[in-house]
């Protein structure tokens, strides 16, 4: 029997409207406007999609939108400059610096200047400090928006064997940590894990992270298991005419979807997740700065 697809896209409209909410009643009981500032640096396309999109999205909800395009060679200095001001700025909740950022860029002292009450990403080491040992706070975007999903078709993630495929900060480290909070048994699994396939066999639940077009296999999946593909990756598709190209995951869906029980498509599965959840990530923010208690359905 095929797969249960999980509609990210569906799931994802459902929580912009919750968020869009909680952002008309902080304009109506407290006269405070949540602000997203996104700074991007240069022209990758892909990067320059996504942001345009995470835009056009923070103003459908009502927050204000404050988006930085910077010049492929601007220094170190003018970048930290402009965080430093974003920092202190009282109509700025949430700072975004777009990854990855161009190689003469220290990407690590670019988190480490963040705001971290202002990090919607989750990305300055207290943050990760605070997902680590339990503490209230935003949580990624992408591994919020996977639990979620994964929250909604399973009552209990209690006891089940989690893999997780990757171990980047931005997706496989803070995923095995929530997942740890759910009471999974967790293994990460990583390029150098020695024999992936019988480690994969083992989940009722995987998170594919690695970045590589339809690595995992369906042989790899467990009779039932729950597939999470958080990849997004551009391959050639000759078959829609010369010179086309389309997005696939790191899972090969139409064998995996005979398999497995669950699973999320690429396009329309994580990608969209992870936008609600850097706006409703805006929302915590902006309550804790300002004193107030956050919404409880805005995280898993
Ligand atoms: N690049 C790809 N995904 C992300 C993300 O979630 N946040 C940031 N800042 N950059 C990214």
């Amino acid at each position: 029997m095929s797969a249960n697809i999980i509609d990210g896209k569906a799931f994802a409209a459902k929580l912009c409207i919750r968020v869009g909410e909680h952002v008309a009643n902080l304009k109506a009981k407290h006269n405070i406007t949540p602000g997203l500032a996104v700074i991007i640096i240069g022209h990758d396309p892909a990067s320059q999609v996504y942001v345009r999109n995470k835009a056009k999205q923070t103003l459908e909800v009502g927050m204000n939108s404050f988006k930085y395009e910077l010049d492929e060679d601007v220094s170190e200095a003018d970048l930290l400059k402009l965080i430093d001001e974003l920092n202190v700025r009282d109509d700025v909740h949430g700072i975004l610096v777009q990854m990855p950022v161009p190689k003469h860029i220290n990407a690590t002292n670019i988190i480490n200047a963040l705001n971290p009450a202002k990090d919607v990403d989750m990305f300055h080491p207290l943050n990760a400090g605070k997902l680590m040992t339990g503490q209230v706070g935003p949580v990624s975007c992408t591994p919020l928006g996977c639990l979620m999903m994964l929250r909604d078709v399973h009552s209990s993630l209690e006891g089940k064997n989690a893999v997780v495929i990757g171990r980047s900060n931005l997706v496989g480290k803070p995923m095995a940590q929530l997942l740890l909070q759910q009471n999974c048994t967790v293994t990460m699994a990583h390029s150098r894990t020695i024999d992936l396939p019988p480690v994969v066999r083992l989940a009722d639940i995987v998170i594919a992270a690695v970045g590589r077009a339809k690595m995992v296999k369906a042989d790899w999946i467990k009779r039932g298991a729950t597939v999470i593909d958080v990849g997004i990756n551009r391959i050639d598709a000759p078959e829609k005419g010369e010179g086309k190209t389309r997005l696939v995951g790191d899972v090969d869906f139409d064998a995996v979807k005979e398999i497995a029980a669950y699973i999320t498509p690429v396009p329309g599965g994580v990608g969209p997740m992870t936008i609600a959840c850097l706006l409703a990530n805006t929302v915590t923010t902006t309550c804790l700065i300002n004193g107030l208690t956050p919404p409880k359905d805005l995280t898993a």
